[in-house]
Parts: C-alpha cells; structure tokens; sequence
C-alpha cells in the first residue's frame, strides 16, 4: 500500500502496556491495528501443534510463510483470532505461548516470512503498528514513532493482575523472571533486537497510569501528524 497511508509505529518490551495504548489510539482514529506479536505468537502455536522442534528455523519459516490466520474485529476493539479455521483462545495470549514466540522471533527466516504480511496491514486511513521492530525494520518510514518502557517489576505487576482478574493461577516472582528473560532474548538476538529507533518518542511508563499514557501518545499524534481524533 502506498506510501500516503500513515503509521504510528509503537515498541516497547513485553508488559508494557502496548496493547491496551494500541488498541485505544485504533479506536479513537479509527485506523487499523497490527499485533505483530500475535503473528510471532501464532507462528509458535501452529509450529507447535505440527509436533516441529522451534529451533528447526527452516520448517518453522516454512510454518510462517504459509500462516492461516484470520483477525477478526469484534465491536469492543478487540479481536477472536482463527488459526487454521479455528478459534485459538486464551491460548494465544498465555505466557507459554509468548516465551515460545520470542523463541521463534529469534530466527531470521522466520523474521523474514512475516514482514510483508506485516506491511499488508497498511491500509487506508491508517495503521497503529505495535511490537518490537516496527519503527526500525518494518516501518522505518513511519510518521510517528513511540517507543515505551518500564521497570520490569512494574510490567510483570501489571501481568499478575491481569490473569489474577481473569483468574488465572499466577506467580509473580515467577513472572518477573519470565519478563526479564524474554526481555535479554528480545533485546540479545542479531536480528531486529528489541531497540528504539533513532527518531522515537521515549516514554518510562512505570509510573503512569493507563490514560496517562494514551493521552500523551494522542496529543503527539495531533501534534505530529494532524489526525483527526472521532468524538
Ligand atoms: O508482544 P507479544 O508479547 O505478543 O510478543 C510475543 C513475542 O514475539 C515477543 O517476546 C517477541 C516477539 N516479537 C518480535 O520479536 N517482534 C515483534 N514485532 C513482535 C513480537
């Protein structure tokens, strides 16, 4: 898709709160929304269910390339996601499956498979981008970049009381370590480490609250791209 169609391009590391930014600053434009992570995630799980070792780059890019997965919006901003022609729930969203995808995301080829399925998903009148790499590698053209963080005993507080509202079991010194790893592994890897770019608007969130955030990432998209904001 052309180059008129504007980005917002948002990364951070896990926890920090992307999703929920993303998913408002959608809304409140009325743009689309692209969860890379979900794709990584999604790679993951059906490598998984083929019975494939996650190392095997060469199957697990094979596993990528021909990925069916279907998004589908629902009315609150959100969306059921399809694998394979079915619903793929809470197991999507789970910390196993999300240290699995950080596994994948360190292969190249498996980087590679995905990035024009990313940048598919910038379709008019806009996109807000959210993941680890939009601002350096799949969107380096993007008209405005954010880049946030946060202590990473803050993002795995912020984990714990989400499943504990879902009521999901959960440990929390257990999910500081899994934060701090997937972070090392994120931020370690030879391709598109976890980094902001070079033009991005940092953000520390750890002692912001939710709308704080949203509000500062909305001023800037007004400020630095003129959009027009729905009531
Ligand atoms: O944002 P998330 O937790 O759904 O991402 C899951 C994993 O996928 C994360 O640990 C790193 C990887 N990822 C990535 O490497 N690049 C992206 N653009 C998005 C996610």
């Amino acid at each position: 898709m052309s180059d008129e169609v504007p980005v917002i391009a948002i990364d951070g590391p896990s926890g920090v709160g992307k999703g929920t930014l993303c998913q408002w600053l959608a809304a409140r434009l009325g743009w689309h929304l692209l969860d890379s992570g979900a794709l990584y995630r999604l790679t993951a799980l059906a490598a998984q269910r083929r019975g494939l070792p996650l190392e095997d780059e060469a199957r697990v890019a094979a596993v990528a390339v021909a990925l069916d997965a279907v998004f589908v919006a629902d009315v609150a901003g959100t969306s059921r996601v399809l694998l394979d022609d079915v619903e793929v729930g809470d197991v999507l969203r789970g910390e196993a499956t999300g240290n699995a995808a950080s596994r994948v995301a360190a292969l190249p080829a498996v980087r590679a498979a995905l990035l024009q399925r990313q940048r598919n998903f910038r379709r008019p009148p806009g996109l807000i981008a959210d993941g680890r790499d939009m601002g350096t590698v799949v969107f380096p053209q993007a008209g405005l970049k954010l880049f946030l963080n946060a202590s990473a005993e803050e993002r795995a507080r912020r984990r714990y009381k989400q499943f504990i509202e879902k009521v999901i079991d959960a440990n929390l010194a257990g999910l500081i370590e899994e934060i701090a790893e997937r972070d090392a592994r994120d931020a370690q890897r030879a391709v598109a480490p976890l980094q902001p770019a070079a033009d991005a608007e940092m953000l520390d969130t750890t002692r912001l609250s939710v709308m704080e955030v949203c509000e500062w990432a909305l001023a800037l998209a007004v400020r630095r791209l003129a959009v027009r904001v729905i009531p």
